[in-house]
């Protein structure tokens, strides 16, 4: 039938892995990853990764630094691109994702900081255009993502790229959607004090990369993974 055809094609598109348990998950992501750094290492070579952060990527760097410190892994070679950052926060701000970063990763590794990129919540709106198409062009010079690290948000989001965000959209500042910002209300001791906008890659700067990971865990994602996964594409859906 045409219709089962349709969401065969869909089901190969999005290769769907399940675990018994996140801890699996990321063990099996991570070695992955560690895999491509120490390939490129072998070659001289840099890689670069696209990173996430959110509660779910957390397991995954934790896995990351065990493998730093049990396991000889170096972060030299590598070079970051965060997705996304908060309009307005500083780099130094608890809730902001540059100190998320570092908590979670950067100050648990060897990764030289000149490599690392996350969005500047700071920059002067009159300059946010041309900050991001810097962004782009960092990445581009970079040598393009290799291998992005992604979660969802229960808008769908990917990033930040809330329900209306096209395949073709770039780096940018965008409006955190009210269903963002509420589940983030508890982090910030409130929705009030959450952010309204933030900026972040697009989807098209997003499907640029060669290898992409989308991470769920529990039941609060299901309905969304399920919209993400086995539904027609649509921008109501980012991810
Ligand atoms: P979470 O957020 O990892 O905290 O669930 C995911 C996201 O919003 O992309």
């Amino acid at each position: 039938m045409p219709n089962s055809n349709t969401e065969a094609e869909q089901f190969e598109k999005i290769r769907t892995k399940v675990f018994p348990s996140s801890e699996t998950a990321v063990r099996e992501l991570a070695s992955i990853v560690a895999n491509v750094i120490r390939q490129r290492q072998s070659e001289d070579r840099r890689v670069v990764l696209g990173l996430a952060t959110g509660s779910t990527p957390v397991k995954l760097y934790r896995e990351l630094i065990r493998l730093h410190r049990k396991e000889g892994l170096s972060f030299q070679n590598v070079v970051t691109f965060n997705l996304d950052e908060y309009y307005g926060l500083p780099p130094n701000h608890p809730e902001s994702y540059r100190h998320f970063m570092e908590v979670q990763l950067f100050e648990h590794v060897d990764i030289p900081r000149q490599n690392v990129h996350v969005p500047d919540g700071m920059v002067p709106r009159p300059e946010v255009y041309a900050y991001c198409q810097e962004y782009e062009s960092r990445i581009r010079e970079a040598g393009g993502l290799d291998v992005q690290i992604l979660g969802i948000g229960r808008t769908g989001h990917i990033g930040f790229n809330e329900p209306g965000s096209g395949p073709d959209s770039r780096t940018r500042l965008v409006t955190l959607d009210r269903l963002t910002r509420r589940d983030a209300a508890r982090d910030f001791r409130g929705e009030a004090n959450v952010p309204g906008n933030a900026i972040t890659m697009g989807v098209g700067t997003i499907l640029q990369a060669r290898e992409l990971a989308l991470l769920a865990w529990g039941e609060s994602k299901a309905a969304i993974l399920r919209a993400a996964i086995e539904v027609q594409q649509t921008d109501t859906v980012p991810a």
